[in-house]
């Protein structure tokens, strides 16, 4: 794929390669001014965004949830599916909108689309009122972006990732309980309709002993739960000479003793006995597991370079269901991948049935510029492909019905992380195999782990009461 190259931004890279990872310092320019950023995506963003905003904060900025109100609107980006794209621009509609009676406003565009070439045209040629586009591999960069505005457009985009660099564990993070932990960036896989190795770079792993320094300091800061990011968490460190394997990663994790540790997203192909073993073996490694199948088509997850067939998936989710007692297992799956026949369609039911997963994103696929799959012949029409999703959502949440009817009566620890969006007298939080609850109890909750009886089961989560 031919990425954004911009010639200057080339040459700065080269020249303040150490000045990016500087830490930024308040600054008398953005003292008392308000800013808004909105999120799209995984949680590999919805992290980056906790970055950013810790990052606008040292600078002198403050939050705001009230878009008109904000000096500097930001969109962290995704660009996984074309409706992604929809919707960001609908949205900078609204902020051109507002950019008309707020001369002063500043807009920003980054996160993933940023790293896509037609979008940095079609914002250079269509959208003249953004301000700043800068990249997944530059965001550090911010300060300067902001401190060096004039009156153009100023686009900060690399093509190129760089090394990992520590940042001091600057960030602003959404919860007090629950923490997010970056152990890799990017992705080495390149299945073939996926455009994150694009977006996001090769892998690069961080160093355990940075990862395991911040879960300490986590730890210490009173976080009851830690989540270990990467696009794929189980290829941790095969890109570091002498580091150690993400099985070793997890026990090292599991021994700081810090109460939960879940972490997404796991790879079938890079699943290890000793990863099972691990997971089963240590009570604060949660039985939950997210295992992406894709499609449950062996010629269809070989034109997706997923490196696995039906039958190894099959045996796979076997043995982590032999051996992890009560893991709930979810997934994600792709309908109408190009040249899907009646036959590879059925084959994903197939592994559905055999599965009974916990629960699934399912997508229709969506051609990705500069893909391999992309190339590939469509051959159904969108009437079709919806036929085939509505199918398998059907199938789908019987399942996740089926495996929520089986909590009930049980009782379950569950972390209580706030007050229930369904019910203000409640409060909600999640199972340690990852059903949320809403539970009878008062605030004075949060931040504990309870014991909860399951008093009702619904398609998309639990009721409950304290346990005697
Ligand atoms: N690293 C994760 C997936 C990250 S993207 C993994 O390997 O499983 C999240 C999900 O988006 C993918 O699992 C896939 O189901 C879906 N997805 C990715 N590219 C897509 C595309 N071009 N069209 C439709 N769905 C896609
Ligand atoms: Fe995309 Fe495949 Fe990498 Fe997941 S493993 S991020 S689907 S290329
Ligand atoms: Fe989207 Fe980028 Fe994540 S494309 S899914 S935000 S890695």
């Amino acid at each position: 794929m031919h990425l954004p190259n911009m010639q200057d931004a080339k040459k700065r890279k080269q020249e303040k390669v150490n000045y990016i990872y500087e830490k930024p310092v308040v600054s008398d320019i953005f003292k008392g001014k308000k800013y808004y950023l909105r999120t799209y995506g995984c949680q590999m963003n919805v992290h980056d965004s906790e970055e950013i905003k810790a990052i606008l904060e040292s600078l002198g900025y403050a939050e705001t949830n009230v878009f008109e109100d904000a000096d500097l609107i930001i969109l962290n980006t995704c660009a996984i599916r074309e409706n992604a794209h929809d919707k960001v621009f609908g949205f900078l509609g609204r902020c051109k909108h507002l950019k008309k009676i707020k001369k002063d406003l500043l807009i920003g565009v980054c996160g993933c689309m940023a790293q896509e070439e037609s979008v940095v045209n079609e914002i250079k040629t269509k959208h003249p009122y953004i301000d700043i586009v800068f990249g997944t591999h530059n965001m550090r960069e911010l300060p300067s972006i902001l401190e060096n505005l004039n009156n153009h457009q100023n686009i900060e985009v690399y093509s190129k990732e760089g090394d990992v660099y520590e940042f001091g564990n600057l960030y602003k993070r959404d919860s007090q309980i629950s923490a997010w932990v970056n152990i890799m960036f990017g992705c080495d896989k390149f299945c073939t309709y996926c455009i994150v190795p694009y977006t996001r770079g090769k892998q690069r792993s961080r160093k355990s002993v940075d990862i395991l320094k911040e879960v300490k300091e986590l730890k210490e800061q009173g976080y009851k739960e830690i989540t270990l990011l990467g696009q794929n968490v189980n290829a941790y460190g095969k890109d570091l000479d002498g580091e150690i394997g993400f099985s070793k990663l997890l026990e090292k994790v599991s021994d700081i003793g810090i109460e939960r540790i879940r972490f997404v997203t796991s790879h079938p192909w890079d699943f290890t006995d000793d990863m099972i073993d691990i997971i089963a073996s240590r009570d604060n490694i949660m039985p939950y597991i997210h295992l992406p199948l894709q499609s449950g088509s062996s010629r269809i997850l070989k034109l997706m370079g997923r490196r696995y067939t039906k039958e190894e998936y099959l045996t796979l989710y076997q043995k982590i269901r032999d051996k992890v007692k009560g893991a709930s297992i979810t997934t994600d799956i792709i309908v109408a991948f190009p040249g899907e026949t009646e036959e590879d369609f059925n084959d994903t039911l197939d592994v559905v049935d055999a599965c009974k997963y916990d629960g699934a994103f399912t997508f229709i696929f969506s051609p990705r510029v500069g893909t391999p799959a992309a190339l590939m012949k469509d051959n159904l029409t969108i009437e079709e492909k919806e036929e085939r999703l509505h199918k398998l959502n059907e199938k789908i949440n019987n399942y996740s019905n089926e495996s929520n009817q089986k909590m009930l009566g049980t009782i379950q620890k569950v972390l209580i992380t706030g007050i229930s969006e369904k019910d203000e007298s409640k409060v909600c939080g999640y199972t340690e195999n990852m059903k949320l609850v809403n539970v009878e109890a008062d605030k004075s909750f949060i931040g504990k782990i309870i014991n909860v009886k399951i008093t009702d089961a619904k398609s998309f989560s639990l009721d409950g009461i304290i346990a005697e």
